[in-house]
């Protein structure tokens, strides 16, 4: 029976396998991965998904910010890598573990939430690509692929997203 927990860092190996196995060890140089860099993960919104005492999937968070041409940064949520074990794929892991963060997320009435992935699978959980195509990240990007959530009135057209240290301050990092 499948089980949702908060991310905690003994999970951390498991999941960095299971990354592995899912993404290939050249993960590391994808755009995401330079947009997290620094930063811990976000228990408040991070899940792992567990058969009895075997981990099959997780989700995690990580603070982001979008600086627009002029004014101040704003905050937002990454969410991903989002990542299920080859065996149980089809099962509605994936969806929970999604569900779960966003849950957590909108509980939090914590910012808006950016995700690199495949609209086919995350336009059911409220994700476009509508107010992204002008934003700007610090590395290679498929503009078709940067998904937001969130109100889309009142986000810069334009904008550079970096590397944030903090964007919620209930958010805990995990310990
Ligand atoms: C993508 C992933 C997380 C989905 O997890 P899952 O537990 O298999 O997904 P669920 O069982 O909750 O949902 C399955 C549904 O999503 C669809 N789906 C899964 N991956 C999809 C994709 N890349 N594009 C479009 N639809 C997708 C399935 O067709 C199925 O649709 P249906 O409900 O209409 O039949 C999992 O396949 C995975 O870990 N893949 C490798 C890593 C990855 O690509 N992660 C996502 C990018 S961060």
């Amino acid at each position: 029976m499948i089980s949702l927990a908060p991310l905690a860092a003994a999970h951390l190996p498991a999941i960095e396998s299971l990354l592995d196995d899912r993404f290939g060890p050249a993960r590391h140089k994808r755009t995401a991965y330079r947009l997290r860099d620094g930063a811990s993960p976000l228990a408040d919104y991070s899940f792992v998904a567990t058969d009895g005492d075997q981990i099959v999937g997780s989700v995690q968070c990580w603070p982001i910010a979008l600086k627009p041409l002029h004014g101040a940064r704003l905050p937002l949520v990454l969410l991903g890598p989002v990542v299920v074990a080859a065996a149980r794929e089809g099962e509605g892991i994936g969806s929970a573990l999604v569900r779960a963060a966003l849950a957590a997320i909108d509980a939090a009435g914590a910012p808006p939430v950016l995700l690199i992935g495949d609209a086919p699978f995350y336009g059911r959980f409220g994700f476009s690509a509508a107010a992204t195509r002008l934003w700007t990240l610090p590395g290679p990007v498929d503009h078709d692929r940067l998904l937001l959530r969130g109100p889309s009135t009142g986000l810069p057209r334009l904008g550079a997203l970096e590397p944030a240290q903090l964007v919620a301050g209930r958010a805990a990092k995990v310990a």
